[in-house]
């Protein structure tokens, strides 16, 4: 599915310029794992971070304009970095799998010249395959939404020799507040930005709320848990729909972390509504999911996030700590670990305040936000600090070297 191998962020909030991982022309820089924390004091910029990639989402599936108003980001204006007079800037360095040369999207967003967000400049490049340096190939490149694309891989337009690779199209959109990459992503002869916008498209971010999680659920089945995990009996549902006995293991494997509770079973109605009766140590009777504590709900939640068939590229969660016991949070952060593995399909972005989370952790799987004097944000990852990867290497664990002020 691909992972995001580096990200730079300009002119979004107190976010005027900043880089994680590795991107297009970085010689060294080290590419973003599939596990990545974001700690940092209150106002450091964890929370613009996560919005900044929910900005991104947004921008694909609601355009510019209407991203900019979402998610109370009360417009262009108030988002734009405060003194910045231009565009806000995204380069997103992405691999699609191990052996695919990595591709890189560029996408500055201003306001025109009535004052509405509209896409100033949008381009996609990528090396040639098997080629590590050198020039990479542009096969989308629009400004103001006129521009080329090239059909098929391996094609592009060569800025060094000025030459094209490979059957170019003019394209020029009629809307400047789409991304060109949702139409030209909708074309079966753009074969790579096809898995660009679906990956793009398939981000999630989790806002995860109890109380909205014990609403009874209307729809039926759904693959996926939303923003608020409102829908949680309803993605039980799918799973048990899709293979009853696999859902079966997932929930068994469920219940053995999370603590009081010895059995969860999904039971059918009869109005064909599955919910899902847990069984709590010391009590004869089940209890509804409605009726579980906090806590509880919510490690469920997180449980089978990282259970969903299918799952989705990237997830963003902010500050899984909140409404948990302390002690949950290692296992939890060891069981996110372990679900996304090393491979392409998953990857995890967490901001916490808790040091009982980044215990779990590796210092380059850590990133530092720190607020300047200037108002503005820097980050750095733990690995950067070299005193503190020498004490990992020793064994003190991260997030006591945190707690103590070694760095953060
Ligand atoms: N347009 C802007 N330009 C510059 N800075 C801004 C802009 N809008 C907001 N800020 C600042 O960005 C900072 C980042 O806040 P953010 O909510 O991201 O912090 P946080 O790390 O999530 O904090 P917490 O731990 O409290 O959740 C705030 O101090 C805010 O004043
Ligand atoms: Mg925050």
């Amino acid at each position: 599915m691909g992972r995001i191998a580096g990200i730079q962020i300009k002119n979004y909030g107190s976010l005027k310029d900043i880089k994680i991982g590795k991107l297009l022309f970085d010689k060294d820089g080290t590419e973003l794992g599939n596990m990545n924390a974001i700690i940092g004091q209150s106002g450091a910029g964890k929370s613009t971070l996560a919005d900044a990639f929910g900005f991104l989402a947004d921008c694909l599936d609601k355009g510019v304009e209407t991203a900019c108003d979402l998610n109370g980001r009360g417009g262009f204006e108030k988002i734009i970095s405060q003194g910045i007079q231009g565009s806000i800037e995204f380069e997103l360095y992405y691999r699609e799998s191990n052996s695919s040369s990595p591709i890189t999207y560029e996408l500055s967003i201003c306001l025109d010249k009535v004052g509405r967000p509209i896409v100033q400049k949008e381009r996609l490049r990528q090396r040639r395959a098997n080629e590590r340096y050198g020039k990479p190939l542009s096969f989308l490149n629009l400004e103001a939404g006129k521009g080329y694309a090239f059909k098929g891989i391996n094609s592009g337009f060569d800025e060094e020799k000025e030459v094209e690779i490979g059957d170019q199209i003019k394209v020029e959109l009629a809307d400047p507040r789409q991304l060109g990459i949702v139409t030209l992503g909708e074309l079966k002869e753009h074969s790579r930005i096809v898995k660009f916008k679906s990956f793009l498209k398939n981000w999630y971010l989790c806002y995860f709320s109890p109380s909205s999680a014990r609403e009874i659920p209307n729809a039926g089945p759904q693959k996926y848990l939303n923003r608020l995990g409102n829908n949680l009996n309803n993605v039980a549902q799918f799973l048990h729909r899709e293979d009853p006995q696999e859902f079966k293991k997932v929930l068994k494997e469920i219940q053995s972390k999370l603590p009081g509770i010895s059995r969860i079973e999904p039971v059918k109605l009869q109005n064909g509504q599955l919910v899902l009766e847990f069984l709590e140590d010391g009590f004869m009777e089940p209890f509804y999911s409605q009726k579980m504590s906090d806590g509880t709900l919510k490690l469920f939640a997180y449980y089978l996030l990282l259970h969903e068939k299918d799952p989705r590229p990237l997830v963003f969660i902010e500050e899984p700590e909140n409404g948990l016991y302390h002690k949950y949070l290692s296992g939890l952060a060891i069981e996110m670990k372990k679900s996304v593995r090393s491979g392409y399909s998953k990857q995890l972005f967490v901001t916490t305040h808790s040091p009982f989370f980044v215990n779990a952790l590796s210092p380059d799987e850590v990133w530092v936000l720190e607020k300047q004097t200037d108002g503005f944000s820097t980050i750095k990852r733990a690995s950067e600090y070299e005193h503190v990867t020498a004490l990992t290497d020793e064994g003190i664990v991260l997030g006591d070297l945190w707690y103590s002020d070694y760095f953060g």
